[in-house]
């Protein structure tokens, strides 16, 4: 597919017409317009109750806004009228699927100020955006979310879950085996560059990852201007025993007060291409003199670090979604859909903004990926009926289902989804994947 440029795809109109007749006005933000880039960004760090950015920090942002769209809502009484009372910004990112890559309109950087909260403004943002990237042919949007209540609403569903954990490095020892590789330590810049380097070079293996921005490898590295904690980050990279670089981590340690041998050290980030990369960076931090617990999040729920240790019960695991999916072309996303087993079944979904909304059926193709076509409700057309279907489901629970995270039998047992038990059967056999899916970034 041709990927359409997401800064000049048009706003949509009846978000326009919705916030105008509110006394609001919806526009996109010119990255070359200082003050109207300063604006937003100063609105963003506003909305996710950050400092106000000193100048250095506005214009460190500057590089990951390339190429983005960037939407402000204005209120044009108010004193400030460079700075928005709302924000969005969005841009089109690679997610990996079980079979191959979507392209994926990702949602970021929705805030409104609380003066102009719960008035339908994050609703008409985001209706806009899922109306926008529809009509440039984008198949599928997605977003993490700051709180699991607020998305489910316009269709998105949560895909990948992350794990964080918190280990006694006093009761951990180690079971696994000793690296034949070594450790270095990098500068922040280097860090920086060695993270996007093996991210890239691993994103396609782990379904639900997006690809990486330089300015969030250099913001987890310390090295953007103005991170909080940046100048307390460290980062190392592992070398397999031929000397090629297998995988980097930044970590941070901060010091305790009642017993310095016993500090923390936070990893804000650990990539390897091998799991002997993986296990060697873990035994780093588990290993490191002075530390008493070595922390984690974002990690893959997965990951056999319990296998790891000595003393498995030295590690303590809590589990979230991170990854949201919001299905708008479910022809386009199945079709990339490598199934694990034979499907073929009607599909009722219920997409309230119209975009998947009908009966489908949906089938093995014969190689090996998935084709729907409309059984009769005609897709787009909410309310409309078709052939009699095994299962009757919401588009924010397909999403879920879509990269193989979650099973359907779950979501039946919830009351997700109402279905014949063999369909719902035929489902998860037909989506099941090998690994849990992943995505190890914020956006
Ligand atoms: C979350 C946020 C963007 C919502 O903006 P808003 O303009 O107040 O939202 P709206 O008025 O459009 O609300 C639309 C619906 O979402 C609901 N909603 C909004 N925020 C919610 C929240 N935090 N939790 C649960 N529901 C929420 C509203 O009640 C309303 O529900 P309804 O349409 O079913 O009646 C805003 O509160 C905010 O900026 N929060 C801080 C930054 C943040 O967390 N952003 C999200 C980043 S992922």
């Amino acid at each position: 597919m041709i990927q359409p440029d997401v800064r000049t795809v048009e706003l949509d109109r009846i978000s326009r017409e919705r916030l105008r007749s509110a006394g609001l006005d919806y526009r996109r933000v010119d990255p070359s317009d200082e003050a109207g880039f300063d604006g937003f960004i100063r609105a963003v760090a506003r909305g996710f109750i950050e400092d106000e950015p000193a100048e250095r920090v506005v214009a460190g942002s500057r590089p990951g806004q390339v190429g983005r769209r960037m939407i402000g809502v204005y209120d044009e009484t108010s004193p400030q009228a460079e700075l928005p009372v709302a924000t969005v910004g969005s841009w089109i990112a690679p997610l990996t699927v079980p079979g191959g890559e979507l392209p994926m309109w990702a949602v970021s950087e929705v805030t409104v100020a609380p003066t102009h909260r719960r008035r339908g403004i994050a609703r008409a943002m985001l209706e806009g955006e899922l109306r926008a990237a529809a009509s440039a042919g984008v198949p599928m949007a997605g977003l993490t979310a700051s709180e699991a209540t607020i998305y489910g609403r316009y269709g998105f569903g949560p895909a990948t879950w992350h794990a964080r954990w918190t280990v006694d490095t006093r009761r951990a020892g180690w079971a696994g085996a000793e690296p034949s590789g070594s450790l270095q330590y990098l500068d922040r810049e280097a860090t920086a560059e060695a993270l996007g380097r093996l991210h890239e070079r691993t994103r396609h293996a782990r379904i639900g990852e997006i690809a990486g921005w330089p300015v969030r490898w250099r913001q987890l590295s310390g090295a953007k201007p103005g991170e909080p904690h940046g100048e307390g980050v460290r980062g190392v990279r592992y070398l397999d025993a031929a000397g090629e670089m297998r995988g980097a981590m930044v970590f941070r340690i901060a010091g305790s007060e009642a017993d310095w041998a016993r500090s923390r050290l936070e990893i804000r980030h650990l990539i390897g291409e091998t799991a002997e990369a993986r296990a060697a960076l873990w035994r780093f931090a588990l290993q490191h003199d002075l530390v008493g617990t070595v922390a984690a999040g974002s990690r893959p729920v997965d990951e056999p670090l319990p296998w790891l240790l000595a003393d498995a019960r030295a590690a303590t695991r809590t589990v979230e979604d991170h990854g949201w999916l919001r299905i708008l072309d479910l022809p386009a996303v199945l079709a990339v859909r490598r199934l694990a087993a034979p499907l073929d079944i009607v599909l009722r979904v219920a997409d309230p903004l119209g975009f998947a909304d009908g009966a489908w059926r949906v089938e093995s193709a014969a190689d090996g990926t998935c084709r729907a076509v409309s059984a009769g409700g005609a897709p787009g057309t909410p309310g409309t009926t078709g052939a009699e279907a095994d299962i009757e489901i919401g588009v924010a629970e397909l999403s879920s289902l879509y990269l193989g995270g979650v099973a359907a039998r779950s979501l039946a047992e919830a009351g997700r989804l109402r279905g014949d038990a063999c369909a719902v059967a035929q489902l998860d056999a037909a989506l099941r994947i090998d690994e849990e899916p992943f995505l190890s970034i914020m956006y």
